[in-house]
């Protein structure tokens, strides 16, 4: 099924270092990876959110690639993920009703067997997370040390991209009622009363956060086709 994206790249990368959209990973910037992945995958469009200093940047580092559009994003991811909505609004590129998949760029190494998973899910759903397991046992902690262990069954590690249908994550991150912004897309559907279920994730699909993290993709790009 042909399907919309946002991909957010306007983040500043304060944890890592380095704006990790535009690092390169075998040479290659990580929003292209990112973005490649889900033209390849079907994406009948693809909105990149960025910083405004860095739309003059996104031809480069997109170049041969088509069916993309480039859009400034905002303070927030949220702030920033509504914009590309705005976007597919603006240029007519969707109906209501078209699935679109919301993923962050520095989560560069994106399967097709999850976006299947998504629009799969979205059959009979308001949402669908791509999430794995959490592995390690998880203790609270704090100054005085160590705490209680928190049950790890039925805890996840949600990634993205995330699956909704245009209106219904337009709507809700437009109504969210918080004060803070939502963690991702998923919460504000579900605090709009709608169902958000899990699909199988991918190990592969972590996201680059700290500097630690591109030794890992480093070496899983070496071994694919740029
Ligand atoms: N993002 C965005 N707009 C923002 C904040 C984040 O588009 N205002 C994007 C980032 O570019 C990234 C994704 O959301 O692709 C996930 O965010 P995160 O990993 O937190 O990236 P940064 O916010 O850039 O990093 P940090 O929190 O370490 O500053
Ligand atoms: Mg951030």
């Amino acid at each position: 099924m042909r399907f919309q994206a946002v991909v957010v790249a306007a983040g500043s990368g304060s944890r890592a270092g380095v704006e990790k959209p535009w690092a390169a990973l075998a040479g290659v910037p990580v929003l292209r990876w990112s973005v490649r992945a889900l033209l390849d995958a079907g994406a009948a469009d693809v909105v990149v959110v960025v910083g405004p200093h860095r739309l003059a940047d996104v031809g480069d580092a997109l170049a041969g690639l088509t069916g993309w559009r480039a859009v400034e994003g905002g303070a927030t991811r949220a702030e920033s993920v509504l914009r590309g909505l705005d976007a597919i609004e603006a240029a007519d590129l969707a109906g209501a009703d078209t699935p679109v998949l919301i993923h962050d760029a520095a989560r560069p190494f994106l399967e097709r067997a999850v976006i299947d998973r998504l629009i799969d899910a979205l059959g009979d759903a308001d949402g669908a997370v791509p999430a794995l397991p959490a592995v390690d046992s998880l203790r609270r902690g704090d100054e005085a040390g160590l705490g209680d262990s928190v049950d790890r069954d039925g805890l996840f590690r949600a990634q993205t991209p995330q699956a909704f249908r245009l209106a219904t994550v337009r709507a809700a991150l437009t109504d969210w009622p918080g004060e803070t912004p939502p963690t991702d897309e998923a919460e504000a559907v579900r605090a709009a009363g709608g169902r958000v279920v899990l699909v199988a994730g991918d190990p592969r699909l972590f996201k680059l956060t700290y500097p630690e993290d591109f030794i890992m993709a480093e070496a899983l790009a070496a071994g694919l086709t740029p």
